[in-house]
């Protein structure tokens, strides 16, 4: 299976979890953009009705609204049933990084607010430990990206601004992104938490006991697995 083939397998599974007359979250990114496709099908075959869905991104929200998928807000409908979202990379505690398309700060929001949250990967997010193969985005106000930038390096990570200085990639909030490479992370809780105490840090990408579900695909088929069920053996 093609990697895009392995993104799409996962996808159309999780849609399989929606059920009609929900709230569904949807997540940023290139898999869950085929979750977005199918759930906009099943809606026009008549499949599934009565869907209302909360988009994590502006782009998600305009991919939503032209494939006519109703929407709707956490100001008006606060409790989401289930959110399918994607991942950079997701260890066997179903602990994850997030943020590679930017949208973390909006995800985590909805990840909170969701009963079920089903993360869908390809076989190469799979990872021993985070921070391993991907750089942890870390959200921070324009006014301190130095020096965010400084107190993460004294952390002991090579810190990237992305987009660089000319060009800074802005998220939909208007803050910028550090893409952080710590190579790995010793205890991905423990940096968390550091993180949340620090003024000047929006959102960082470390998603921690948030995922309940996760939907692997790759050349051995589409796999799920529960987080009440224990660690992942990948
Ligand atoms: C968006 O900000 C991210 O959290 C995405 O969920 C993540 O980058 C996965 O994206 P792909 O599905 O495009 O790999």
């Amino acid at each position: 299976m093609s990697n895009d083939a392995q993104k799409k397998a996962a996808a159309e599974r999780a849609v399989e979890f929606i059920q009609c007359d929900t709230l569904v979250g949807l997540g940023h990114g290139s898999t869950t953009a085929f979750a977005i496709e199918r759930l906009a099908t099943l809606l026009q075959t008549g499949a599934l009705k009565n869907i209302r869905a909360i988009p994590c991104s502006l782009e998600v929200e305009a991919h939503a609204k032209r494939l006519g998928i109703p929407l709707t807000s956490l100001e008006e409908n606060p409790a989401i049933d289930l959110t399918i979202d994607g991942a950079d990379e997701v260890d066997p505690q179903m602990n994850l990084i997030k943020g590679g398309g930017g949208a973390l700060l909006r995800e985590k929001v909805v990840a909170c607010a969701s009963r079920r949250e089903v993360i869908i990967v390809d076989g190469s997010k799979l990872s021993p430990q985070l921070g391993t193969h991907f750089a942890l985005p870390i959200e921070v106000v324009p006014f301190a990206w130095v020096v965010e930038k400084r107190f993460i390096e004294g952390l002991g990570a090579h810190v990237r601004l992305r987009g660089g200085k000319e060009h800074p990639f802005k998220t939909d909030q208007g803050n910028i992104i550090l893409d952080c490479q710590f190579n790995p992370i010793d205890d991905a809780e423990k940096l968390a938490e550091r993180l949340n105490a620090r003024a000047g840090i929006v959102e960082h990408g470390l998603f921690i006991g948030l995922a309940t579900d996760l939907i692997v695909a790759d050349n051995n088929g589409v796999r799920h697995y529960k987080r009440d069920d224990g660690p992942v053996s990948f």
